[in-house]
């Protein structure tokens, strides 16, 4: 029998697969099934050892290793599926994935999102020009700000794509917290596009309200170095695998 996890990757795989490219209703309706099976994962479908989750308390730097592991469960040319778990007290810098669609579910404990979007609006360009006059900096990105949002294992995934929420910082909020992640195409060598697509991380610098938008604001952010607190190990995926060959065995 197929378990979750392999029904899962070999959806994510026919959705998210760039040669051929599916169509664009095809992608649709896969994603949205894709979706709903994503909001059924547990950490037993993907046999988490659950010594990966215990609470040691606030994260101590100096004696508790990485603030994050990550886990790899599967990855190609067009997708990846991995896991994060953030100990109590930890984020995920603000980042972004860049010309990639995402989707993100809470497995165990709560995260808060705050996801940006960027953002073309006039008036931003105007108020980026008018700091750029006095201080110039480099790297400066105009962004919607969205609402901040609580998630837990029984909350849907959340998702993200090339145009929208492409960009969020993630905190583990009372106790280590574990998501899913499904993201395409990867970080890294596109083989398929012949470019990198590396991650960037970045800070907000100038949060205002725009009295047209009602409960999102615009922001702007700006390029930095992949900060010094935030790092990864790495843990082994020892759940059911998800195998390719048993897709294109298929046909489909
Ligand atoms: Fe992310």
């Amino acid at each position: 029998m197929t378990s979750l996890i392999q029904q899962i990757g070999r959806l994510a795989i026919r959705t998210f697969k760039r040669e051929p490219q599916v169509p664009e209703a095809v992608f649709n309706s896969r994603y949205e099934q894709l979706y709903n099976l994503v909001n059924r994962i547990t950490p037993e479908d993907i046999n988490l050892d659950h010594r990966l989750l215990s609470d040691r308390g606030q994260f101590n730097p100096s004696t508790d290793g990485a603030p994050v592991t990550y886990m790899q469960v599967y990855e190609d040319n067009d997708v990846t599926i991995c896991v994060f778990i953030l100990k109590r007290g930890v984020r995920l810098p603000l980042h972004d994935h860049p010309g990639m669609f995402g989707m993100l579910k809470v497995i165990h404990g709560a995260v808060s999102v705050q996801s940006y979007s960027h953002s073309n609006a006039e008036s931003l360009e105007e108020k980026l020009q008018e700091i750029l006059n006095t201080r110039p900096i480099a790297g400066v990105c105009p962004a919607t700000k969205h609402p901040k949002l609580m998630v837990t294992a029984s909350d849907n995934a959340c998702r993200l794509s090339p145009n929208s929420e492409n960009m969020h910082e993630i905190l583990s909020v009372d106790g280590p917290a574990a998501f899913l992640d499904i993201l395409s195409p990867p970080y890294g060598t596109d083989k398929r596009l012949g470019i990198e697509r590396d991650c960037h991380y970045y800070q907000e610098i100038e949060s205002f309200n725009v009295p047209y938008l009602s409960s999102d604001s615009l922001t702007l952010l700006v390029s930095i170095p992949s900060p010094s607190d935030f790092w990864c190990d790495q843990a082994e995926y020892t759940g059911p695998i998800i195998d390719r060959n048993a897709i294109e065995e298929n046909g489909s």
